[in-house]
């Protein structure tokens, strides 16, 4: 790209993640209430605003794309989306990809080949229906698990994502690290972030990786791996199972430093940080009048704000979340 998007910090945004609904089929507790606000359908950006956005991105040096949510695929035309961006990859984009808590996934697996996707992240936290039906607060694992197995005959990559949780799946880490490097699939852990309010105090379930890779290596040998997903993930080799464990530590080990990202929530305000509320509204850059030279001109502002770092923290219980906004608004 000609005018690269770089931040105040010499930070390269060459990844977009891309929040298409802020809705959920699902309500895992440490993510939203039951009772979640979701946002009027009116206020969501257009199939078509979210192409033109990508394309602006793109064509400002952005190789990757991943497509979020709530759950990207409840919403009904986004394999329209997934087809037109499709058609960008290996021009420009590297890399479309989604993160999806898979109970959808059976239908999509094919058409998200067809189109280009190669490689997708499940959220699965737990392999224990009770635990699972606990956890999301909808009794569906086995759809999940379908959508799994679909995506991996359709020839996906399948990455789990699962949220550490002291007291809930803590016991069960080792069984679902195991199942997954049994399937082929590569596992990344992740720290509970505080972001909006929940019922549940997340510092009740706060479960420090550091605990968590200790104890694994009580088991197994975890060996750093020099791989490299653009993620935030940091990869350990797993010597007894023969797959890949990542680690994602908002709190414990701070990974701003080589942070390459921004996100974009469905009502087109872009975040800069997963951790901070700076934020530049993109959708009233696509309604302006000269709309491509408003959008381009909100991106080179954005970028600039871009903070430095977040400053999780989660060492208090009954504190009040760090951010008001739920993870389900910029899809992390
Ligand atoms: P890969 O492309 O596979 O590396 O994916 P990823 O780890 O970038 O994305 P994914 O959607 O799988 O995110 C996994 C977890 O990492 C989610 O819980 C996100 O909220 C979290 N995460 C992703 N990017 C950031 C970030 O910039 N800051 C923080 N604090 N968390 C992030
Ligand atoms: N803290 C950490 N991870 C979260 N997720 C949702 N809410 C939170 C939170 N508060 C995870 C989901 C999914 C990913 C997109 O973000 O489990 O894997
Ligand atoms: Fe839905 Fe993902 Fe939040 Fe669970 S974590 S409620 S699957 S958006």
């Amino acid at each position: 790209a000609t005018r690269p998007l770089i931040d105040g910090f010499a930070r390269r945004i060459s990844y977009v993640r891309l929040s298409v609904t802020d809705r959920c089929d699902l309500r895992c507790a440490y993510c939203m209430p039951e009772r979640m606000q979701f946002l009027p359908k009116a206020e969501v950006l257009t199939l078509e605003e979210l192409h033109r956005l990508s394309m602006a991105f793109i064509e400002r040096g952005v190789r990757k794309i991943r497509l979020t949510g709530g759950e990207p695929l409840v919403r009904r035309d986004v394999m329209t989306l997934v087809q037109r961006l499709g058609r960008e990859i290996g021009q420009g984009l590297d890399e479309l990809t989604l993160t999806t808590n898979g109970t959808q996934l059976a239908e999509h697996a094919g058409a998200l080949v067809d189109a280009g996707v190669r490689r997708i992240n499940v959220s699965l936290d737990t392999l224990d229906r009770a635990l699972f039906a606990r956890l999301t607060r909808r009794d569906a694992l086995d759809n999940v698990l379908a959508g799994i197995d679909a995506a991996d005959r359709a020839g996906l990559k399948v990455k789990i994502n699962a949220v550490a949780l002291k007291g809930l799946n803590e016991d069960e880490l080792p069984t679902l690290i195991a199942w997954a490097h049994e399937r082929g699939h590569d596992v990344t852990l992740i720290e509970i972030m505080p972001l909006g309010e929940v019922e549940e105090d997340r510092f009740d379930h706060y479960l420090p990786l550091t605990t968590v890779r200790d104890a694994l290596e009580q088991r197994w040998t975890l060996t750093p791996s020099e791989h490299r997903t653009g993620g935030p993930a940091r990869y350990f080799d797993v010597a007894e199972t023969g797959g890949r464990l990542g680690l994602i530590t908002p709190l414990t080990n701070n990974f701003c430093a080589g942070c390459n990202r921004v996100r974009v929530t469905a009502t087109g305000q872009i975040y800069m940080c997963l951790g901070q509320n700076d934020r530049v509204d993109l959708r009233a850059a696509l309604r302006a009048p000269d709309s491509d030279a408003a959008l381009d001109a909100a991106l080179t502002r954005a970028i600039r704000a871009k903070p430095e770092r977040h400053e999780f923290r989660i060492d208090a219980p009954g504190a009040a979340p760090a951010l008001a906004r739920h993870m389900s608004m910029t899809g992390g």
